[in-house]
């Protein structure tokens, strides 16, 4: 069996991979996107090498030029990733091999694929979680920026998707703000307990070189080098909390594009979207589908799944690396690419979005969306809420009698109802009560205008801090 194999490890076999192992086996299409992040770890090595005195500077200096010329390749589209090498890391080695000869071969001194592959992924991973961080402030500047475009425009709120109370249409979408929110928050959390270098841990057990972990965690921009080698090799913890909370992200896009859909339909007929984001038929001329919340709607089916693989992934492997690992890039990239792109495309179609506010008017004249407020009405004369809501139900069954909405009921039906209720009852109007909503986080335009302010200045403070800690 000849000597000339391709891959690296090759010494102790006597026969090459099948065509069939190789095709199985390699990750590289996936893994491509982590081939700069591999470029940037493999920097911070050969320098913290060269610290300790495991490369002489002039070794450190011909692979430093070397691994810069190859991310210049990769980026003009040079370089093609040869799946006999498997994955991103021997295919690197072979690159500055044949740049710098046998030199090329000291970047691998204390340090195997397992730390290179868990280093290069968090390396992407924090870069592209701040982005996708960044893509959620963005859909919410888009929500908010609408929400001050409309202060004054009411429209029902629902429970059990039954009228329930009227509302701001402001005060509706800026739901959609706070719980994204909280989305950001989550991510940034996990960005937080993801900050730590896996470089230096080798295979799993360290190494007996005297490595400076410290330094080349430092000089990847990570908070600290990860505590437990073998911890190091064998933890996608990060990846589990980044699919959860990509699915709890992709819920909420998924709630709002619902609503979205709902609300543009000729039932509801309170939006109008875009033409530039919508579709027609092909056989009904009179067509204009919502396929973009619909879109976002059903990825995020794809998206609660992608957490489910990541957890089922980890739930019985052993420690240290386990060739399953390899797997956890499908599910994250898909989790990463269906949240960024339905971010993308939301914050274009929100920008868009139009209210109809002749629509939304018209609802708030049924479904007895008063009701409520007449309750209050007969408490602060004095009657306990339980009582109140019992004289204005029986109004409510006597207006259904009669078709008609408890607004329009005349005046002796109340007074028999109770002797609390005066003429002012009938001065009660939903632009009337909405404007005296304004308990702490309540839809009246002062609580709102607070909560727009508070969320603004959210937003201004990421803004302001973005990533100072993380270069
Ligand atoms: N393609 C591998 C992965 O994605 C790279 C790490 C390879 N390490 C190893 N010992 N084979 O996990």
């Amino acid at each position: 069996m000849s000597k000339a194999l391709a891959n690296p490890w090759a010494g102790r076999f006597s026969e090459t991979m099948t065509a069939g192992l190789v095709a199985f086996n390699t990750g590289l299409p996936l893994e491509e996107r982590l081939f700069e992040s591999d470029i940037d770890g493999t920097h911070a090595h050969i320098e913290m090498l060269r610290s300790v005195g495991l490369l002489e500077s002039a070794e450190h200096a011909a692979l430093a030029g070397a691994l810069d010329e190859i991310r210049h390749e990769w980026r003009s589209g040079d370089i093609k990733l040869q799946v006999e090498l498997e994955d991103i890391h021997m295919n690197l080695e072979a690159l500055l091999v044949r740049k710098v000869g046998e030199l090329g071969k000291k970047t691998h001194t204390a340090r195997s694929r397992n730390d290179q592959q868990a280093t290069a992924q968090r390396i992407f991973f924090m870069r592209s979680t701040r982005e996708l961080v960044d893509a959620i402030g963005n859909f919410q500047q888009a929500l908010l920026e609408h929400c001050r475009q409309h202060p004054d425009l009411l429209m029902p709120s629902y429970t059990h998707l039954q009228r329930a109370e009227f509302t701001y249409y402001a005060h509706w979408l800026a739901t959609y703000v706070v719980m994204l929110e909280r989305d950001r928050s989550r991510f940034l959390d996990a960005l937080a307990r993801a900050d730590q270098s896996p470089l230096g841990a080798c295979a799993s057990t360290g190494t007996s070189l005297p490595i400076d972990r410290k330094y080349s965690a430092s000089l990847l921009g990570f908070r600290e080098p990860t505590l437990h080698s073998i911890d190091s090799v064998s933890d996608r913890d990060y990846l589990v909390e980044f699919g959860a909370h990509a699915a709890n992200l992709m819920i909420h896009l998924s709630r709002l594009s619902e609503e979205i859909i709902s609300f543009t339909s000729q039932e509801f007929g309170f939006l109008a979207l875009g033409d530039g984001y919508c579709t027609g038929s092909s056989i009904m001329p009179q067509k204009k589908n919502p396929d973009v919340p619909e879109l976002v709607r059903g990825k995020s089916a794809s998206v609660i799944g992608n957490a489910m693989t990541l957890m089922t992934l980890l739930k019985a492997l052993p420690l240290g690396y386990n060739k399953d690992l390899q797997e956890d890039k499908t599910a994250w990239f898909a989790a990463l690419d269906n949240c960024m792109s339905s971010l993308g495309i939301l914050t274009e179609l929100v920008r868009t979005m139009k209210p109809l506010p002749e629509r939304m008017r018209q609802a708030l004249q049924g479904g007895h969306i008063i009701a409520t407020e007449y309750a209050n009405y007969l408490v602060r004369k004095g009657m306990p809420f339980r009582e109140a809501h019992r004289v204005v139900g029986e109004l409510v069954k006597l207006a259904d009698s009669r078709q008609a909405d408890i607004s329009s009921l005349p005046h002796a039906d109340f007074a028999a109802a109770s002797a609390l209720f005066s003429e002012d009852i009938h001065t009660i109007t939903a632009e009337d009560m909405a404007t005296r909503k304004n308990s702490y986080g309540s839809c009246g335009g002062q609580a709102l205008g607070e909560l727009l302010a508070q969320l603004q200045s959210l937003l201004d403070a990421h803004q302001a801090s973005r990533w100072s800690v993380h270069p």
